[in-house]
């Protein structure tokens, strides 16, 4: 039987508050990793299997392994609290519920790396979030887990926060850095990686907030408890955000490799007013749409990538039977059109000309050519854009026309929505 491990704290009363994580074991993590050395503990993290939750997936302890070894290189780890992805609404929940179990995650992490400097970096809008990082933090150093000497071990950590301004590209974690550095957040091209050059110029290992939120539990419990939960590929627990046509949208931590189905039908309580089941965005706004079909497809890095689509950040967009597919294609292509940086060609004005195509064609004003002129557009732009954002873009028109071909069809040859018999 699974037992919720990363949100547990967070329907206690004043679970924001250290003297209720302190009295719910919280910290003990921290004392026991300053008793191992930090390559022990790069190890353990490799060993767990976690791999990252912000979207890419990449394994943390190998991340981890990237950081200079040198003593006197200064190293910092960037916190990323943007969620910008439409969709994805766990770290909010995580930080505004339970900062400590992420700053215990910094503490465990800047010590394996060899870091004395901590950023976090918070989406603009995040307002009660904001509030609680920085009480969090300014708990954590008067209880003596950040500033000089923590617990007496000799390491010292400090760390800060820094609200962005509500742009998407923020999140990505190049951009994310410069915007911590104070400049318009553009992306950088890589490599070098942020571990080689990141914040100011220094190693940098950046981490999502609920991937950091594992490391605790990952040393308290050991590596081989959070490999035991989970898929080949998909190692420990998940937060799954479900949001859309289902009676109980909310975040719902299961083991990764829950199938889609279960999560629909037995945690958010099915599809709202009885309705059926349409189409599934399993990871957040830039994963490629599913169909009724893979209700039982488990939601793991590797079973999504096998049907064409991505685990992202694991929030689950729900539509229902009435849902047009043509105009979720259209307005979530006009969502990443709005949030181009604009700095390279394919992404600027290919999401835009990409939403006019689509908006053509939703509002019954579409050439049966136009279709294809999508798709050609969208191998224009997926993977020769400046940063990945060009191919999470195209990932919306694409899905919906590989699975939902006949809508578009049916807006170009009748000139309406099937859904009413109308254009809107
Ligand atoms: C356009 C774009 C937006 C992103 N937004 C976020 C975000 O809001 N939060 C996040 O943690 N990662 C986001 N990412 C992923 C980060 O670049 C990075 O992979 C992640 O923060 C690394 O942390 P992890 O290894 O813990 O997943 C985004 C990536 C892209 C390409």
């Amino acid at each position: 039987m699974f037992e919720p491990i990363l949100t547990r704290n967070i329907y206690r009363p004043n679970s924001e508050k250290i003297y209720t994580y302190l009295a719910n074991g919280g910290y003990e993590a921290v004392r026991l990793a300053l008793t191992k050395s930090p390559d022990e503990l790069i190890e353990m993290v490799k060993r767990s299997g976690l791999r990252g939750r912000g979207g890419a997936g990449f394994p943390a302890g190998v991340k981890w392994g990237f950081m200079p070894k040198e003593a006197d290189v200064p190293k910092i780890v960037a916190v990323n609290t943007d969620e910008g992805e439409p969709g994805t609404f766990k770290d909010r929940e995580i930080v505004e519920r339970d900062p400590h179990q992420v700053i215990e995650g910094v503490i465990i992490a800047s010590y394996a790396v060899g870091a004395h400097r901590a950023y976090v970096y918070i989406r603009g809008e995040f307002f009660l979030g904001v509030k609680r990082w920085i009480k969090a933090i300014a708990d954590a150093y008067e209880h003596g887990f950040l500033g000089k000497n923590i617990l007496g071990s000799g390491f010292d950590l400090d760390m800060s926060v820094h609200r962005g301004a509500g742009a998407y590209i923020c999140g990505e974690e190049t951009a994310m850095l410069e915007s911590l550095e104070g400049k318009p957040g553009n992306p950088r091209l890589k490599p070098p990686y942020p571990a080689q050059v990141g914040l100011f110029g220094y190693p940098t290992l950046v981490h999502n907030i609920e991937t950091l939120a594992c490391i605790p539990h990952i040393i308290l419990r050991g590596p081989e408890w959070f490999a035991s939960i989970g898929t080949a590929e998909s190692k420990g627990p998940k937060i799954f955000s479900v949001s859309g046509h289902v009676n109980k949208p909310g975040n719902y931590e299961l083991p990764l490799g829950t199938t889609i189905g279960e999560i629909i039908y037995e945690h958010a309580g099915g599809i709202r007013g009885g309705k059926k089941l349409k189409a599934v965005i399993p990871g957040g706004a830039s994963t490629p749409v599913l169909t009724a079909e893979h209700v039982d497809v488990p939601m793991a890095f590797e079973t999504l990538a096998a049907v064409g689509s991505q685990l992202g950040t694991g929030a689950m967009i729900v539509m229902d039977e009435t849902t047009c597919m043509v105009e979720v294609a259209r307005r979530l292509t006009k969502f990443f059109a709005h949030e181009s940086c604009g700095r390279c060609v394919p992404c600027r004005l290919g999401s835009r000309r990409l939403y006019e195509i689509l908006e053509r064609i939703e509002r019954g004003k579409g050439k049966p050519a136009d279709i294809d002129l999508a798709l050609e557009l969208a191998r224009e732009i997926d993977g020769l854009t400046f940063c990945p954002m060009g191919s999470a873009l195209v990932n919306p028109a694409r899905s919906t026309i590989k699975h939902f071909r006949s809508e578009y069809d049916f807006h170009i040859t009748h000139k309406k929505c099937w859904v009413g018999n109308q254009i809107h």
